[in-house]
C-alpha cells in the first residue's frame, strides 16, 4: 500500500506536467479551521454548537432549529425574523471588519499555484470568510464566492447595499451577544431596517439556504468544467448542492482529489478508497489536516520558501517554520 506522502509526490508530478494545465479547487469550510473559524458540521462546528434556545425567536422556531440547525441560515425564517441569523452570526461579522483571521496554506497554496504555473483556473469557495480574496496573488475573477460574502451587506428585499462599517456598527449596537465575548453589546436585539426599503432585511452578502446562488458559479462552472485536468477538493463535507455538483460536472478526464479529515462525497461518486499505487486511478483522496496536507504539497512542488509565516495563522506558520528548520 502506498503512503500519503508519496500519493502527494505523485499529485505534484501531475501539477507540473504537461498533461496538466488546468486546475481549479472547490474549498469548504475546512481551508480556514487553521486560521480559527470553526466549520459548520464538526464536533465544535457552528451547527454542533448552536444554541436555539439563547435566541431571538418564536418557540415553533426554536423547535424548527432544534431539529435542523441549518434553519438558522435559512431564508424561511431570515424572511419573517432576521435576529437568529444576525445573533448566531455577530462575531464572525464584527471579526472580519477587525481582519481577525488570516489566509492558510490551503489558501497559499493556491495563490502559489497561480504565481508559480498559472494553471490555476478558478477557486470555488464555498466559504464567506474572503480569506481567499486576501491573497493579493490571486487576481479576483479567479475567485467565486458560491455562496456570498461576509464583508459586504445588502437587503434581502430591495437589494441595496449598505456601506459594510456602517452595517458593522448597526449590528454592535442593536444585536444582542449569545456568545457572551462583548460587554458592551445590548442585552435585547433590535431590528436593523434597510435604509432603502425600511425594511428589516439588511444582511450580510451570503447565500441563505433557500436563495439562489451567484450567475457567476453557473457561468465559471460551464466555461472551466469541461476542460479542467484537476479538481481539488478541500475541507468540505460535500453536503451541500449545487457546489459539491462541479465533482460531477468536471469532466471525466479530469482528477480529481479529496483533501479531507474524513472520507466525503461516496454518494456524488468519489472514490475515497486508496489508490494502492494506481496512478491511473481517477480519484486520490489524502486523509488529514489541510494545513499538513498542503504544507507537504507546498514542499513537494518546491515552493516552501514562498510561504511566509507572518502571512499565516500561528498554527500555521509554525508548521512552516518547522518544515523549513528540517530542510
Ligand atoms: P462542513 O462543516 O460541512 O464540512 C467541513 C469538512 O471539512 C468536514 O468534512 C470536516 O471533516 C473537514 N475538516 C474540518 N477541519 C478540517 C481540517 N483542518 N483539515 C481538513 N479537513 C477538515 O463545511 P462545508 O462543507 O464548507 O452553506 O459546508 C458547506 C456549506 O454548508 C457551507 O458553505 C454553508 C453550510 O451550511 C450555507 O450556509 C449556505
Amino acid at each position: 500500500m502506498k503512503t500519503v506522502s508519496a500519493d502527494i509526490a505523485s499529485l505534484a508530478r501531475y501539477i507540473l506536467s504537461a498533461d496538466c494545465q488546468s486546475i481549479a479547487l472547490l474549498t469548504g469550510a475546512g481551508v480556514s479551521v487553521a486560521s480559527g473559524i470553526p466549520d459548520f458540521r464538526s464536533p465544535g462546528g457552528m451547527y454542533d454548537t448552536l444554541k436555539p434556545e439563547l435566541i431571538t425567536c418564536s418557540p415553533y422556531e426554536r423547535t424548527l432549529m432544534e431539529q435542523d440547525p441549518t434553519y438558522v441560515v435559512s431564508w424561511e425564517i431570515f424572511a419573517k425574523n432576521a435576529f437568529p441569523y444576525l445573533e448566531v452570526r455577530r462575531p464572525f461579522i464584527l471579526g472580519t471588519r477587525e481582519h481577525q483571521w488570516k489566509a492558510t496554506i490551503a489558501h497559499r497554496f493556491a495563490e502559489l499555484l497561480h504565481t508559480k504555473t498559472k494553471k490555476l483556473t478558478r477557486v470555488y469557495t464555498q466559504n464567506i470568510d474572503g480569506l481567499d480574496r486576501q491573497c493579493d496573488g490571486i487576481p479576483d475573477e479567479k475567485i467565486v464566492n458560491v455562496h456570498g460574502s461576509i464583508s459586504e451587506a445588502n437587503c434581502e428585499g430591495c437589494g441595496a447595499t449598505m456601506e459594510f462599517g456602517d452595517f458593522c456598527d448597526e449590528v454592535s449596537e442593536n444585536i444582542k451577544d449569545i456568545y457572551k465575548v462583548d460587554a458592551t453589546a445590548p442585552k435585547h436585539s433590535s431590528p436593523i431596517v434597510c435604509r432603502s426599503c425600511a425594511k428589516p432585511l439588511i444582511k450580510p452578502s451570503t447565500v441563505l439556504f433557500g436563495r439562489s446562488l451567484p450567475q457567476e458559479f453557473w457561468t465559471r462552472a460551464e466555461e472551466d468544467m469541461p476542460t479542467l485536468d484537476l479538481l481539488i477538493v478541500a475541507g468540505t463535507s460535500l453536503v451541500v448542492a449545487p457546489a459539491n455538483s462541479l465533482v460531477f460536472k468536471a469532466n471525466k478526464n479530469a482528477k480529481r482529489v479529496v483533501i479531507n479529515l474524513e472520507p466525503v462525497g461516496a454518494e456524488l461518486g468519489i472514490d475515497c478508497s486508496s489508490s494502492d499505487g494506481n496512478e491511473k486511478k481517477r480519484d486520490l483522496f489524502l486523509q488529514g489536516n489541510c494545513d499538513e496536507i498542503f504544507l507537504e504539497l507546498v514542499k513537494e512542488l518546491g515552493w516552501l520558501d514562498d510561504l511566509i509565516e507572518k502571512t499565516l495563522p500561528t498554527s500555521s506558520a509554525k508548521l512552516v517554520t518547522a518544515a523549513k528548520t528540517k530542510k
